[in-house]
Protein backbone atom coordinates (compact mmCIF):
# COMPACT_ATOMS: atom_id res chain seq x y z
CA UNK A 1 0.00 0.00 0.00
CA UNK A 2 2.78 2.20 1.14
CA UNK A 3 4.03 1.97 -2.85
CA UNK A 4 0.94 3.45 -4.11
CA UNK A 5 0.42 6.71 -1.82
CA UNK A 6 3.72 7.53 -3.01
CA UNK A 7 2.81 7.37 -6.23
CA UNK A 8 -0.13 9.69 -5.53
CA UNK A 9 1.92 12.26 -3.81
CA UNK A 10 2.98 13.91 -6.81
CA UNK A 11 -0.62 13.89 -7.68
CA UNK A 12 -1.83 15.78 -4.57
CA UNK A 13 0.87 18.32 -4.47
CA UNK A 14 -0.36 19.44 -8.07
CA UNK A 15 -3.55 19.59 -6.28
CA UNK A 16 -2.34 21.83 -3.48
CA UNK A 17 -0.81 23.81 -6.08
CA UNK A 18 -4.07 24.32 -7.58
CA UNK A 19 -6.01 25.87 -4.89
CA UNK A 20 -3.15 28.16 -3.93
CA UNK A 21 -3.12 29.61 -7.52
CA UNK A 22 -7.06 29.70 -6.89
CA UNK A 23 -6.78 31.75 -4.06
CA UNK A 24 -3.85 33.95 -5.14
CA UNK A 25 -5.88 34.94 -9.06
CA UNK A 26 -8.92 35.76 -6.29
CA UNK A 27 -7.16 38.20 -4.14
CA UNK A 28 -6.23 40.20 -7.10
CA UNK A 29 -9.79 40.96 -7.65
CA UNK A 30 -10.55 38.58 -10.84
CA UNK A 31 -14.26 38.32 -11.76
CA UNK A 32 -16.55 36.25 -9.79
CA UNK A 33 -16.77 34.18 -12.99
CA UNK A 34 -13.32 33.33 -13.37
CA UNK A 35 -12.89 31.76 -9.39
CA UNK A 36 -16.19 29.88 -10.40
CA UNK A 37 -14.69 28.21 -13.02
CA UNK A 38 -11.38 27.72 -11.33
CA UNK A 39 -13.02 26.32 -8.24
CA UNK A 40 -15.17 24.02 -10.76
CA UNK A 41 -11.92 22.64 -12.47
CA UNK A 42 -10.31 22.28 -8.69
CA UNK A 43 -13.25 19.84 -7.62
CA UNK A 44 -12.66 17.88 -11.07
CA UNK A 45 -9.28 17.70 -10.04
CA UNK A 46 -9.91 16.44 -6.51
CA UNK A 47 -12.35 14.07 -8.42
CA UNK A 48 -9.40 12.15 -10.80
CA UNK A 49 -7.25 12.23 -7.97
CA UNK A 50 -9.76 9.69 -6.28
CA UNK A 51 -10.68 8.05 -8.91
CA UNK A 52 -7.08 7.27 -9.90
CA UNK A 53 -6.37 6.69 -6.05
CA UNK A 54 -8.54 3.77 -6.51
CA UNK A 55 -7.64 2.28 -9.46
CA UNK A 56 -4.29 2.52 -7.99
CA UNK A 57 -5.63 0.42 -4.77
CA UNK A 58 -7.07 -2.22 -7.61
CA UNK A 59 -3.93 -2.78 -9.40
CA UNK A 60 -2.20 -3.25 -6.29
CA UNK A 61 -4.44 -5.76 -5.17
CA UNK A 62 -4.63 -7.31 -8.47
CA UNK A 63 -0.38 -7.52 -8.26
CA UNK A 64 -0.33 -9.25 -4.98
CA UNK A 65 -2.85 -11.89 -6.12
CA UNK A 66 -0.96 -12.39 -9.13
CA UNK A 67 2.16 -12.92 -7.24
CA UNK A 68 0.77 -15.16 -4.32
CA UNK A 69 -0.70 -17.26 -7.31
CA UNK A 70 3.08 -17.30 -8.97
CA UNK A 71 4.50 -18.19 -5.86
CA UNK A 72 2.12 -21.09 -5.56
CA UNK A 73 3.41 -21.94 -8.92
CA UNK A 74 6.93 -21.47 -8.37
CA UNK A 75 6.07 -24.02 -4.82
CA UNK A 76 4.85 -26.90 -6.88
CA UNK A 77 7.81 -27.02 -9.21
CA UNK A 78 9.95 -26.58 -6.57
CA UNK A 79 7.97 -29.72 -4.99
CA UNK A 80 8.49 -31.41 -8.24
CA UNK A 81 12.07 -30.64 -8.71
CA UNK A 82 12.61 -31.76 -4.97
CA UNK A 83 10.57 -35.34 -5.31
CA UNK A 84 12.61 -37.77 -7.48
CA UNK A 85 11.44 -37.04 -10.75
CA UNK A 86 12.52 -39.68 -13.78
CA UNK A 87 11.23 -39.30 -17.16
CA UNK A 88 7.60 -41.11 -16.39
CA UNK A 89 6.49 -39.09 -13.69
CA UNK A 90 3.73 -37.41 -14.78
CA UNK A 91 3.96 -33.55 -15.02
CA UNK A 92 2.91 -31.39 -11.28
CA UNK A 93 -0.58 -31.21 -11.57
CA UNK A 94 -0.83 -27.27 -11.02
CA UNK A 95 -4.15 -26.27 -9.79
CA UNK A 96 -5.94 -30.08 -11.31
CA UNK A 97 -5.57 -28.39 -15.10
CA UNK A 98 -2.92 -27.70 -17.04
CA UNK A 99 -4.18 -24.33 -19.05
CA UNK A 100 -4.43 -26.07 -22.04
CA UNK A 101 -8.02 -26.36 -24.24
CA UNK A 102 -11.22 -26.28 -22.85
CA UNK A 103 -14.08 -28.23 -21.12
CA UNK A 104 -15.86 -29.86 -23.68
CA UNK A 105 -19.42 -28.96 -24.59
CA UNK A 106 -22.61 -30.60 -23.31
CA UNK A 107 -23.23 -31.52 -27.47
CA UNK A 108 -19.61 -32.22 -28.29
CA UNK A 109 -19.67 -35.05 -25.18
CA UNK A 110 -22.87 -36.16 -26.23
CA UNK A 111 -22.23 -36.89 -29.92
CA UNK A 112 -19.64 -39.05 -28.64
CA UNK A 113 -21.33 -40.69 -26.01
CA UNK A 114 -23.01 -42.96 -28.17
CA UNK A 115 -22.55 -46.44 -26.85
CA UNK A 116 -25.52 -48.67 -26.26
CA UNK A 117 -25.53 -52.05 -23.87
CA UNK A 118 -26.50 -54.68 -24.02
CA UNK A 119 -29.06 -54.08 -21.57
CA UNK A 120 -30.54 -51.52 -24.04
CA UNK A 121 -28.56 -48.69 -22.16
CA UNK A 122 -27.77 -46.10 -24.57
CA UNK A 123 -30.63 -46.80 -27.27
CA UNK A 124 -32.42 -43.78 -28.37
CA UNK A 125 -35.90 -43.43 -29.47
CA UNK A 126 -36.99 -44.89 -32.61
CA UNK A 127 -37.97 -47.63 -34.72
CA UNK A 128 -37.71 -49.48 -38.49
CA UNK A 129 -38.99 -52.40 -40.51
CA UNK A 130 -37.31 -55.00 -42.42
CA UNK A 131 -38.90 -53.48 -45.68
CA UNK A 132 -37.22 -50.10 -45.26
CA UNK A 133 -34.08 -51.96 -44.18
CA UNK A 134 -34.02 -53.66 -46.82
CA UNK A 135 -34.31 -50.67 -49.02
CA UNK A 136 -31.54 -49.23 -47.01
CA UNK A 137 -29.59 -52.13 -46.90
CA UNK A 138 -29.42 -52.37 -50.66
CA UNK A 139 -28.60 -48.86 -51.06
CA UNK A 140 -25.95 -48.09 -48.14
CA UNK A 141 -24.36 -51.37 -47.51
CA UNK A 142 -25.00 -53.92 -50.34
CA UNK A 143 -22.05 -52.79 -52.40
CA UNK A 144 -20.13 -54.36 -49.48
CA UNK A 145 -21.59 -56.67 -47.96
CA UNK A 146 -23.95 -58.00 -50.33
CA UNK A 147 -27.60 -58.00 -51.09
CA UNK A 148 -28.20 -60.20 -48.31
CA UNK A 149 -25.51 -59.52 -46.13
CA UNK A 150 -23.81 -62.51 -47.69
CA UNK A 151 -20.64 -60.10 -47.95
CA UNK A 152 -18.69 -59.62 -51.48
CA UNK A 153 -15.38 -60.31 -52.58
CA UNK A 154 -13.54 -60.73 -49.20
CA UNK A 155 -15.61 -57.72 -47.53
CA UNK A 156 -17.67 -59.49 -44.34
CA UNK A 157 -20.11 -61.58 -44.07
CA UNK A 158 -22.99 -60.32 -41.59
CA UNK A 159 -25.52 -63.34 -42.13
CA UNK A 160 -25.41 -66.86 -41.97
CA UNK A 161 -22.56 -69.60 -40.61
CA UNK A 162 -25.14 -71.29 -37.76
CA UNK A 163 -22.85 -74.01 -36.36
CA UNK A 164 -19.89 -73.52 -38.26
CA UNK A 165 -17.66 -71.69 -35.33
CA UNK A 166 -16.28 -75.33 -34.27
CA UNK A 167 -15.51 -75.51 -37.72
CA UNK A 168 -11.67 -75.24 -38.48
CA UNK A 169 -12.81 -72.60 -40.66
CA UNK A 170 -15.87 -70.28 -38.73
CA UNK A 171 -18.23 -67.81 -40.14
CA UNK A 172 -18.80 -65.71 -37.83
CA UNK A 173 -21.73 -63.51 -38.53
CA UNK A 174 -23.90 -60.83 -36.35
CA UNK A 175 -26.32 -64.45 -36.50
CA UNK A 176 -23.87 -67.32 -35.83
CA UNK A 177 -21.47 -65.43 -33.47
CA UNK A 178 -22.31 -61.94 -32.22
CA UNK A 179 -23.81 -62.42 -28.44
CA UNK A 180 -25.55 -59.28 -27.89
CA UNK A 181 -27.58 -57.21 -30.61
CA UNK A 182 -26.66 -54.45 -29.03
CA UNK A 183 -23.47 -54.73 -30.82
CA UNK A 184 -24.73 -54.48 -34.21
CA UNK A 185 -27.10 -51.63 -33.61
CA UNK A 186 -23.93 -49.71 -32.19
CA UNK A 187 -21.18 -51.17 -34.47
CA UNK A 188 -23.52 -49.92 -37.22
CA UNK A 189 -24.54 -46.37 -35.86
CA UNK A 190 -20.95 -45.78 -34.62
CA UNK A 191 -18.93 -46.96 -38.01
CA UNK A 192 -20.97 -47.92 -40.83
CA UNK A 193 -21.10 -47.11 -44.34
CA UNK A 194 -17.52 -47.89 -43.97
CA UNK A 195 -15.93 -44.42 -44.78
CA UNK A 196 -19.44 -42.54 -44.16
CA UNK A 197 -19.65 -43.37 -40.42
CA UNK A 198 -22.14 -41.16 -38.51
CA UNK A 199 -24.54 -40.73 -41.82
CA UNK A 200 -27.15 -43.30 -40.55
CA UNK A 201 -29.94 -42.25 -38.53
CA UNK A 202 -31.16 -43.74 -35.77
CA UNK A 203 -34.44 -45.16 -37.15
CA UNK A 204 -32.59 -45.89 -40.19
CA UNK A 205 -30.52 -48.12 -37.89
CA UNK A 206 -32.91 -50.16 -36.71
CA UNK A 207 -34.66 -50.88 -40.12
CA UNK A 208 -30.57 -52.13 -41.00
CA UNK A 209 -30.42 -53.94 -37.78
CA UNK A 210 -33.86 -55.30 -38.44
CA UNK A 211 -32.97 -56.38 -41.86
CA UNK A 212 -29.48 -57.79 -40.14
CA UNK A 213 -31.59 -60.43 -38.31
CA UNK A 214 -34.00 -60.85 -40.94
CA UNK A 215 -31.40 -62.22 -43.15
CA UNK A 216 -30.40 -64.34 -40.26
CA UNK A 217 -33.53 -65.55 -40.07
CA UNK A 218 -34.07 -64.13 -36.99
CA UNK A 219 -37.38 -62.85 -37.54
CA UNK A 220 -40.03 -62.63 -40.36
CA UNK A 221 -39.93 -59.84 -42.95
CA UNK A 222 -43.18 -57.84 -41.30
CA UNK A 223 -40.89 -57.74 -38.10
CA UNK A 224 -40.25 -53.86 -36.97
CA UNK A 225 -37.43 -53.47 -34.71
CA UNK A 226 -37.33 -50.49 -31.71
CA UNK A 227 -36.23 -49.14 -28.85
CA UNK A 228 -39.40 -51.04 -27.13
CA UNK A 229 -38.96 -54.92 -28.22
CA UNK A 230 -34.95 -54.31 -28.49
CA UNK A 231 -34.46 -56.40 -25.69
CA UNK A 232 -36.82 -59.08 -26.40
CA UNK A 233 -34.29 -60.03 -28.89
CA UNK A 234 -32.68 -63.61 -28.19
CA UNK A 235 -29.27 -64.24 -30.07
CA UNK A 236 -28.41 -67.27 -31.30
CA UNK A 237 -24.76 -67.27 -29.90
CA UNK A 238 -25.98 -65.46 -26.72
CA UNK A 239 -24.33 -68.38 -24.52
CA UNK A 240 -21.56 -68.99 -26.22
CA UNK A 241 -19.25 -66.67 -24.25
CA UNK A 242 -18.15 -67.55 -20.91
CA UNK A 243 -16.67 -65.22 -18.26
CA UNK A 244 -12.99 -65.71 -18.16
CA UNK A 245 -12.03 -67.17 -15.25
CA UNK A 246 -9.11 -68.97 -14.87
CA UNK A 247 -7.74 -66.19 -12.88
CA UNK A 248 -9.63 -67.56 -10.16
CA UNK A 249 -9.73 -71.55 -11.02
CA UNK A 250 -6.54 -72.49 -12.84
CA UNK A 251 -3.78 -69.85 -12.35
CA UNK A 252 -2.45 -71.65 -9.15
CA UNK A 253 -2.45 -74.80 -10.58
CA UNK A 254 -0.40 -73.45 -13.05
CA UNK A 255 2.17 -71.65 -10.96
CA UNK A 256 3.19 -74.72 -8.39
CA UNK A 257 5.88 -76.44 -9.98
CA UNK A 258 6.67 -75.18 -13.48
CA UNK A 259 8.72 -77.71 -15.52
CA UNK A 260 11.91 -76.62 -16.21
CA UNK A 261 13.51 -79.95 -17.68
CA UNK A 262 14.02 -81.27 -20.69
CA UNK A 263 13.87 -78.04 -22.82
CA UNK A 264 14.54 -77.62 -26.26
CA UNK A 265 18.19 -76.40 -27.32
CA UNK A 266 17.36 -73.72 -29.21
CA UNK A 267 13.82 -72.16 -30.44
CA UNK A 268 13.58 -71.01 -34.14
CA UNK A 269 10.78 -69.19 -35.90
CA UNK A 270 9.58 -71.86 -38.47
CA UNK A 271 7.03 -70.44 -40.04
CA UNK A 272 5.60 -67.09 -41.56
CA UNK A 273 2.34 -65.84 -40.95
CA UNK A 274 1.90 -64.50 -44.09
CA UNK A 275 3.39 -67.73 -45.84
CA UNK A 276 1.17 -69.90 -43.46
CA UNK A 277 -1.67 -67.60 -45.19
CA UNK A 278 -3.53 -67.56 -41.79
CA UNK A 279 -5.35 -64.51 -42.88
CA UNK A 280 -6.69 -66.00 -46.68
CA UNK A 281 -7.85 -63.32 -48.91
CA UNK A 282 -9.44 -64.08 -52.54
CA UNK A 283 -10.31 -67.78 -53.35
CA UNK A 284 -7.49 -68.60 -55.58
CA UNK A 285 -5.67 -71.38 -53.82
CA UNK A 286 -2.80 -69.74 -52.13
CA UNK A 287 0.94 -70.91 -51.59
CA UNK A 288 0.70 -72.63 -48.15
CA UNK A 289 -2.56 -74.42 -48.17
CA UNK A 290 -0.68 -77.41 -47.30
CA UNK A 291 2.20 -76.14 -44.04
CA UNK A 292 4.15 -78.94 -43.40
CA UNK A 293 4.48 -79.60 -39.38
CA UNK A 294 7.90 -80.23 -39.54
CA UNK A 295 8.83 -77.14 -39.42
CA UNK A 296 10.27 -77.05 -43.23
CA UNK A 297 7.89 -74.19 -45.18
CA UNK A 298 6.43 -76.70 -47.66
CA UNK A 299 4.22 -75.35 -50.88
CA UNK A 300 2.58 -78.17 -52.79
CA UNK A 301 2.34 -75.58 -55.63
CA UNK A 302 5.43 -74.66 -55.96
CA UNK A 303 6.67 -78.45 -55.72
CA UNK A 304 4.70 -79.39 -57.94
CA UNK A 305 5.42 -76.71 -60.81
CA UNK A 306 7.99 -77.03 -63.34
CA UNK A 307 8.22 -73.62 -64.57
CA UNK A 308 8.42 -72.75 -68.31
CA UNK A 309 12.16 -71.63 -68.86
CA UNK A 310 12.79 -75.48 -67.29
CA UNK A 311 14.31 -75.00 -63.83
CA UNK A 312 12.21 -76.65 -61.52
CA UNK A 313 10.37 -73.85 -59.27
CA UNK A 314 11.19 -76.16 -56.54
CA UNK A 315 14.39 -74.10 -56.39
CA UNK A 316 12.69 -71.19 -55.36
CA UNK A 317 13.04 -69.64 -52.31
CA UNK A 318 10.63 -70.05 -49.78
CA UNK A 319 11.45 -66.80 -47.85
CA UNK A 320 11.25 -64.64 -51.13
CA UNK A 321 8.42 -66.65 -52.13
CA UNK A 322 6.75 -65.72 -48.68
CA UNK A 323 8.12 -61.99 -49.29
CA UNK A 324 6.64 -61.60 -52.94
CA UNK A 325 3.19 -62.72 -51.45
CA UNK A 326 3.35 -59.79 -49.22
CA UNK A 327 4.26 -57.88 -51.61
CA UNK A 328 1.26 -59.06 -53.87
CA UNK A 329 -0.70 -57.60 -51.61
CA UNK A 330 -0.58 -53.91 -53.26
CA UNK A 331 -1.91 -56.40 -56.70
CA UNK A 332 -4.59 -58.17 -55.13
CA UNK A 333 -7.32 -55.27 -55.86
CA UNK A 334 -6.99 -55.96 -59.45
CA UNK A 335 -5.59 -59.10 -60.16
CA UNK A 336 -6.13 -63.02 -58.99
CA UNK A 337 -3.48 -65.81 -58.74
CA UNK A 338 -4.48 -69.61 -58.46
CA UNK A 339 -6.57 -72.10 -59.10
CA UNK A 340 -10.34 -70.55 -59.55
CA UNK A 341 -8.97 -67.20 -60.28
CA UNK A 342 -10.56 -65.06 -62.31
CA UNK A 343 -9.90 -61.91 -64.26
CA UNK A 344 -10.63 -58.64 -62.21
CA UNK A 345 -10.01 -55.21 -63.06
CA UNK A 346 -6.76 -57.03 -64.21
CA UNK A 347 -5.97 -60.27 -66.05
CA UNK A 348 -5.35 -63.28 -63.82
CA UNK A 349 -1.37 -63.77 -63.53
CA UNK A 350 -1.15 -67.75 -63.75
CA UNK A 351 1.89 -69.02 -65.76
CA UNK A 352 2.97 -65.24 -66.07
CA UNK A 353 6.99 -66.15 -66.43
CA UNK A 354 7.30 -67.22 -69.89
CA UNK A 355 4.23 -66.03 -71.37
CA UNK A 356 3.14 -63.98 -74.43
CA UNK A 357 2.27 -60.70 -73.45
CA UNK A 358 -1.50 -59.75 -73.05
CA UNK A 359 -2.69 -63.41 -73.74
CA UNK A 360 -4.86 -64.48 -71.08
CA UNK A 361 -8.19 -65.60 -72.36
CA UNK A 362 -11.23 -63.17 -72.02
CA UNK A 363 -9.12 -60.37 -70.71
CA UNK A 364 -9.65 -57.24 -72.91
CA UNK A 365 -5.90 -55.62 -73.19
CA UNK A 366 -5.10 -52.10 -74.21
CA UNK A 367 -3.49 -51.31 -77.43
CA UNK A 368 -0.01 -51.61 -76.55
CA UNK A 369 -0.63 -54.88 -75.05
CA UNK A 370 -1.99 -56.38 -78.13
CA UNK A 371 0.61 -54.87 -80.52
CA UNK A 372 2.72 -57.15 -78.09
CA UNK A 373 1.38 -59.88 -78.14
CA UNK A 374 0.87 -60.15 -81.85
CA UNK A 375 4.22 -59.24 -82.20
CA UNK A 376 4.92 -62.41 -79.48
CA UNK A 377 6.62 -61.01 -77.08
CA UNK A 378 7.23 -63.10 -74.09
CA UNK A 379 7.59 -62.06 -70.09
CA UNK A 380 10.83 -63.02 -69.27
CA UNK A 381 11.57 -62.22 -65.50
CA UNK A 382 13.80 -59.29 -66.73
CA UNK A 383 11.37 -57.71 -68.49
CA UNK A 384 9.20 -58.20 -66.05
CA UNK A 385 11.11 -56.03 -63.63
CA UNK A 386 11.27 -53.48 -66.14
CA UNK A 387 7.24 -53.47 -66.16
CA UNK A 388 6.40 -53.86 -62.34
CA UNK A 389 9.17 -51.07 -61.77
CA UNK A 390 7.59 -48.28 -64.36
CA UNK A 391 4.49 -50.23 -66.10
CA UNK A 392 3.50 -47.24 -67.96
CA UNK A 393 7.03 -46.48 -69.40
CA UNK A 394 7.80 -50.08 -70.52
CA UNK A 395 4.37 -50.20 -71.89
CA UNK A 396 3.20 -46.75 -72.98
CA UNK A 397 -0.75 -46.42 -72.98
CA UNK A 398 -1.30 -49.56 -70.55
CA UNK A 399 -4.42 -49.75 -68.74
CA UNK A 400 -2.28 -51.20 -65.47
CA UNK A 401 -2.94 -47.59 -63.57
CA UNK A 402 -0.50 -48.34 -60.98
CA UNK A 403 2.79 -46.66 -60.12
CA UNK A 404 5.34 -49.28 -59.88
CA UNK A 405 7.15 -51.26 -57.50
CA UNK A 406 9.76 -48.76 -56.33
CA UNK A 407 11.73 -51.47 -54.26
CA UNK A 408 13.98 -54.36 -56.55
CA UNK A 409 13.62 -56.84 -53.47
CA UNK A 410 10.36 -56.57 -54.16
CA UNK A 411 10.50 -57.28 -57.38
CA UNK A 412 12.40 -60.05 -56.96
CA UNK A 413 9.85 -61.14 -54.60
CA UNK A 414 6.73 -61.08 -56.94
CA UNK A 415 8.50 -62.60 -59.55
CA UNK A 416 9.44 -65.44 -57.27
CA UNK A 417 6.14 -65.57 -55.90
CA UNK A 418 4.09 -65.41 -59.53
CA UNK A 419 6.23 -68.44 -60.22
CA UNK A 420 4.50 -70.39 -57.68
CA UNK A 421 1.44 -70.37 -59.80
CA UNK A 422 0.83 -72.92 -62.90
CA UNK A 423 -1.42 -72.11 -65.87
C1 LIG B 1 -17.17 -49.62 -48.60
C2 LIG B 1 -17.44 -50.91 -48.04
C3 LIG B 1 -18.47 -50.99 -46.92
C4 LIG B 1 -19.73 -50.48 -46.87
C5 LIG B 1 -20.45 -49.65 -47.93
C6 LIG B 1 -20.29 -50.91 -45.63
N1 LIG B 1 -19.38 -51.66 -44.93
FE1 LIG B 1 -19.71 -52.64 -43.19
N2 LIG B 1 -17.78 -53.25 -43.17
C7 LIG B 1 -16.84 -52.93 -44.11
C8 LIG B 1 -15.54 -53.35 -43.64
C9 LIG B 1 -14.23 -53.18 -44.37
C10 LIG B 1 -15.74 -53.94 -42.38
C11 LIG B 1 -14.68 -54.52 -41.44
C12 LIG B 1 -14.15 -53.35 -40.68
C13 LIG B 1 -13.13 -53.78 -39.66
O1 LIG B 1 -13.01 -54.97 -39.38
O2 LIG B 1 -12.49 -52.87 -39.12
C14 LIG B 1 -17.15 -53.87 -42.13
C15 LIG B 1 -17.75 -54.39 -40.99
C16 LIG B 1 -19.10 -54.39 -40.77
C17 LIG B 1 -19.76 -55.10 -39.71
C18 LIG B 1 -19.06 -55.97 -38.69
C19 LIG B 1 -18.81 -57.32 -39.32
C20 LIG B 1 -18.08 -58.28 -38.42
O3 LIG B 1 -18.46 -59.44 -38.38
O4 LIG B 1 -17.12 -57.86 -37.76
C21 LIG B 1 -21.07 -54.81 -39.80
C22 LIG B 1 -22.17 -55.33 -38.90
C23 LIG B 1 -21.25 -53.93 -40.93
N3 LIG B 1 -20.04 -53.71 -41.51
C24 LIG B 1 -22.46 -53.41 -41.34
C25 LIG B 1 -22.58 -52.51 -42.36
C26 LIG B 1 -23.82 -51.84 -42.69
C27 LIG B 1 -25.12 -52.04 -42.00
C28 LIG B 1 -23.57 -51.02 -43.75
C29 LIG B 1 -24.51 -50.04 -44.45
C30 LIG B 1 -25.14 -49.08 -43.58
C31 LIG B 1 -22.18 -51.19 -44.12
N4 LIG B 1 -21.62 -52.09 -43.24
C32 LIG B 1 -21.57 -50.58 -45.20
C33 LIG B 1 -17.09 -52.35 -45.33
C34 LIG B 1 -18.26 -51.72 -45.69
C1 LIG C 1 -5.19 -50.84 -60.54
C2 LIG C 1 -5.21 -52.18 -61.05
C3 LIG C 1 -3.87 -52.94 -61.13
C4 LIG C 1 -2.94 -53.09 -60.15
C5 LIG C 1 -2.94 -52.52 -58.73
C6 LIG C 1 -1.93 -53.95 -60.71
N1 LIG C 1 -2.25 -54.28 -61.98
FE1 LIG C 1 -1.19 -55.48 -63.21
N2 LIG C 1 -2.48 -55.14 -64.71
C7 LIG C 1 -3.62 -54.39 -64.60
C8 LIG C 1 -4.24 -54.28 -65.90
C9 LIG C 1 -5.53 -53.53 -66.23
C10 LIG C 1 -3.42 -55.03 -66.77
C11 LIG C 1 -3.61 -55.16 -68.28
C12 LIG C 1 -2.70 -54.13 -68.89
C13 LIG C 1 -3.17 -53.63 -70.23
O1 LIG C 1 -4.03 -54.23 -70.87
O2 LIG C 1 -2.64 -52.57 -70.60
C14 LIG C 1 -2.33 -55.54 -65.99
C15 LIG C 1 -1.32 -56.35 -66.51
C16 LIG C 1 -0.38 -56.97 -65.72
C17 LIG C 1 0.55 -57.94 -66.21
C18 LIG C 1 0.64 -58.47 -67.60
C19 LIG C 1 -0.43 -59.49 -67.80
C20 LIG C 1 -0.45 -60.11 -69.18
O3 LIG C 1 -1.39 -60.85 -69.40
O4 LIG C 1 0.44 -59.87 -69.96
C21 LIG C 1 1.32 -58.31 -65.13
C22 LIG C 1 2.41 -59.35 -65.14
C23 LIG C 1 0.87 -57.56 -64.01
N3 LIG C 1 -0.17 -56.74 -64.41
C24 LIG C 1 1.40 -57.66 -62.76
C25 LIG C 1 1.02 -56.86 -61.69
C26 LIG C 1 1.63 -56.93 -60.41
C27 LIG C 1 2.73 -57.90 -60.00
C28 LIG C 1 1.05 -55.98 -59.66
C29 LIG C 1 1.38 -55.59 -58.24
C30 LIG C 1 2.73 -55.18 -57.99
C31 LIG C 1 0.04 -55.34 -60.46
N4 LIG C 1 0.06 -55.92 -61.69
C32 LIG C 1 -0.81 -54.35 -60.01
C33 LIG C 1 -4.11 -53.79 -63.48
C34 LIG C 1 -3.44 -53.68 -62.26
Amino acid sequence: MSKSLNLFAPAIGITALGLGLAYGLSSRDYGAQTIESLQARVAQTEDSVARATAEAQAATEQAAQLAAERDAVLAVAAEATSASVDLTTPAADIDGSYGLGRAALPEELAAWDVDVLPDGRGLPEGRGDVFTGEELFVEKCASCHGDFAEGVGNWPVLAGGFDTLANEDPVKTVGSYWPHLSTAWDYINRSMPFGEAGTLTSDETYAIVAYIMYSNDMVDDDFELSHENFTDVEMYNSDGFVIDDRAELEYDQWRREPCMENCKDSVEITMRATFLDVTPEGSGETVMDHASTDGSPVSTASDDIATTDGTESGDLDPALVAAGEGAFRQCKTCHQVGEGASNRTGPVLNGMVGRTIGSVEGFRYSDVFQAANAAGDVWTPENLAAFLADPRGMMAGTKMSFRGVREEADIAALIAYLQVFED
